[in-house]
């Protein structure tokens, strides 16, 4: 089976991304192969950032890889917490208290829409790919769920009755952002032999 190195230290995107890929791909994961190191995320777009971490990775291994990066987008607070949200309760902030921000930021705001967007990064061959997947949804105001992980608790994607920690992951799959831009890496992969 083909193998491909996924540019990303979070065991949950793991999950996720080998549960849509595992049919095509062996994928590889940075601990896999031997790199311990925490990729900083210095830009403002998901795609800058994607793009970061696969570059790193291929100048450490000298192999082709993908990564991804997530933002969770609230247009009522001006699109926070965006591509900081790993750290949008500050530098060192637990997925509780990232969660605990944005409830308090949006408290008493009628507006609750928010949206996941994934930007998925391609290095193959000596060029660049991006894919880009977004789910839409509300934050909803109070915790639901065990499942997953980051902000899933809080969030109920559109045409759902449940946040996806209400969800097994392939039912969150069948929703998320992440799984709309893995797929398009997919199709992008079918017919390339590598
Ligand atoms: P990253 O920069 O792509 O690693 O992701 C930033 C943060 O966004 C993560 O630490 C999580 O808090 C959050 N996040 C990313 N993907 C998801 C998801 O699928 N569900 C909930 N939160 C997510």
């Amino acid at each position: 089976m083909r193998t491909l190195i996924f540019a990303t230290n979070n065991a949950n995107k793991v999950k996720e991304v080998s549960g849509i890929l595992h049919e095509q791909f062996n994928i590889r994961t940075l601990a896999e192969e031997g790199i311990d190191i925490e990729i900083d995320e210095p830009f403002d777009t998901p795609d800058a950032n994607a793009t970061r971490k696969a570059e790193t990775i291929k100048s450490l291994t000298g192999k082709d890889c993908f990564s991804e990066d997530t933002g969770l987008f609230v247009p009522a607070l001006g699109g926070a917490p965006g591509v900081k949200s790993a750290r949008y309760a500050g530098d060192t902030a637990t997925s509780d208290e990232n969660i605990e921000k944005l409830l308090k930021g949006l408290n008493g705001q009628p507006d609750r829409g928010a949206y996941f967007k994934t930007v998925v990064c391609l290095l193959l061959r000596g060029k660049k790919y991006l894919f880009s997947g977004v789910c839409k949804g509300n934050i909803i105001a109070e915790r639901r769920g065990k499942e997953g992980f980051g902000y899933d608790s809080v969030f109920l994607p559109e045409g759902s009755s449940r946040t996806f920690a209400e969800m097994t992951m392939a039912e969150k799959n069948f929703f998320s952002h992440r799984r709309k831009a893995i797929e398009k890496l997919a199709g992008h992969l079918e017919n390339i032999d590598i």
